[in-house]
């Protein structure tokens, strides 16, 4: 189930957000400590104006809540005066043992209402929370919700692992009824955060009964997204533990619109498969726990290109030659392909290139790829830099010219008509947080063909807007970006992207 977290500050605007996102939820969860006091009366008439299963959350300020000034007997009392409105589950601390909180616990049953122990973690992911989860449930008395905050890959692993634990109980015990020993039902498990956000997509697939989406003026919790992308992105509720995984693995990868991509391809072919952004700092955990999930495939985002290459059982001609691995296929181990540089020359396939030459702005690992793909197509290639010795060390690897931002002015000028086919921008200067940056403010690029910026955010770089001034075809980084995921769908699937 998708469950929308409410947390505006009345209700009437929490009934406006479930309004909006209907056709994308299965169940609703009212947080009461996000509510102004005058609204607190009116939870008695809540779920029944939604239409949908609701719980009732009323979080401690210790736990993410926000702090209305109530203590623990005024929550438990508040929530026990909303029970007789039919809420399917209220959510409380997994340690309220508090006479008013006891009487709480009492008062749902009495009403039969679910009642949800949870407990948050937001500095790790604990050891033992397959246990303390199992505790919680005390058989199948209370659904145990754990949301909790893995702060790098082994944390998810931990989650996944616990998940394990967790189903397999439930699947060993299926049959018994509750007098005959425990009987683990349902549960609730979340990782928050960047880390964490496999773990809400795939939240039903490993085996929680619900996960947590976000769509008001505030995010509940941490890495919380809106109902409608774990829907049209995710395709959270067609997702089972027998669904292939993909993904991006680098850092940070939030702001990847690869698993748009991906994900709007899976669907198009029809595939049991989704795509997921893993923000990780350690992606060889990823690599090594792969059969774990059923990991198939997976892109590789700055800064991991390089790292990933010791992990490889396979690696072709392209990696090798580039020095840098954008995407893992797991084939009875890791084979290593680079679409970066041809993703490149996509948008460069109508232009004949061969003898012709080219200015690659930048000595980095994006422009090792790009030298590599216009070397290929026979371009002569002159490669200038801030630092002067990488371009000259990354021209010696490719026969080519290279050196600092003077080099620029010896071998091309506008005056003469000795100006490149094609001038390729290859730094992050341009990009966030240097938006504003062109690396080649005083080049006149009047002459020069085409501009090629392979950055894609923003659409138009200063670099872009100066090439465009000057008079010529300017292409940036998106074209490049859905040509190389494309080359990566086909080795992922063998399937089209388009
Ligand atoms: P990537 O893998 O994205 O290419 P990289 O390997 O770190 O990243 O390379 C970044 C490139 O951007 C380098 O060419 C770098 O120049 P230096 O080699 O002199 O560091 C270039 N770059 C980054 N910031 C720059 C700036 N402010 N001005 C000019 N070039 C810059």
């Amino acid at each position: 189930m998708i469950c929308l977290s409410c947390t505006e500050s009345s209700l009437e605007s929490d009934l406006l957000v479930i309004e909006k996102n209907r056709n994308f939820i299965d169940i609703v969860e009212i947080r009461a400590d996000f509510l102004d006091a005058a609204d607190y009366k009116n939870l008695v008439s809540l779920p029944k104006k939604t239409g949908l299963p609701c719980i009732l959350t009323f979080r401690r300020p210790e736990d993410g809540g926000v702090n209305p000034g109530l203590g623990r007997d005024e929550r438990a009392a508040m929530m026990s005066a909303a029970l007789d409105g039919g809420w399917a589950y209220i959510d409380i601390e997994d340690d309220a043992d508090a006479d008013s909180e006891r009487q709480l616990i009492k008062d749902a049953e009495a009403a039969g209402t679910r009642i949800i122990k949870s407990f948050h973690d937001f500095s790790g992911v604990p050891d033992n929370l397959a246990e303390r989860m199992i505790e919680n449930s005390k058989g199948d008395r209370y659904i145990a919700k754990a949301a909790v905050m893995p702060e790098n890959t082994a944390g998810l692993f931990k989650i996944i692992d616990a998940h394990r634990k967790l189903r397999e109980l439930r699947i060993s015990s299926e049959g018994y009824s509750c007098t005959n020993g425990p009987l683990f039902t349902d549960y609730i498990l979340v990782g928050m955060g960047a880390c964490g956000f496999p773990s809400r997509v795939m939240a039903a697939a490993w085996g929680s009964m619900l996960t947590f989406s976000s769509a008001g003026s505030t995010k509940a919790a941490p890495g919380h997204i809106s109902p409608a992308e774990l829907v049209d992105v995710y395709n959270y509720h067609a997702l089972t533990d027998e669904t292939e995984l993909f993904g991006i693995i680098g850092n940070p990868v939030m702001h990847s619109k690869s698993p748009a991509l991906h994900n709007a391809a899976i669907r198009a072919n029809g595939l049991d498969a989704v795509y997921l952004p893993f923000e990780t700092a350690d992606p060889e955990i990823i690599l090594e726990h792969a059969c774990e999930i059923n990991l198939k495939g997976l892109s590789v985002t700055i800064p991991h290109k390089q790292k990933v290459l010791d992990f490889a059982a396979s690696l072709d001609d392209s990696v090798k030659s580039i020095g840098a691995c954008n995407t893992l296929v797991n084939d009875k181990g890791w084979r290593g392909y680079n679409t970066d540089w041809s993703g490149f020359l996509q948008p460069l396939e109508s232009e004949i290139l061969e003898n012709r030459s080219a200015l690659v702005i930048g000595a980095g690992g994006a422009a090792r790829a790009v030298v590599y793909a216009l070397v290929s197509r026979g371009m002569k290639v002159v490669i200038v830099n801030r630092s002067p010795e990488k371009a000259e060390a990354l021209a010696a690897d490719f026969g080519c010219r290279g050196g600092g931002f003077e080099l620029m002015s010896e071998e091309f000028s506008a005056q003469n008509g000795r100006q490149p086919l094609l001038a390729v921008q290859t730094t992050s200067v341009g990009t966030a947080p240097n938006i504003e940056g062109n690396p080649v403010p005083d080049f006149d690029l009047s002459g020069v063909g085409i501009a090629y910026d392979i950055i894609y955010t923003p659409e138009k770089t200063a670099f872009l807007g100066a090439a465009e001034a000057a008079g010529c075809r300017i292409i940036n980084g998106f074209p490049m970006l859905k040509a190389q995921a494309a080359r990566q769908f086909h080795l992922f699937t063998g399937r089209p992207m388009e």
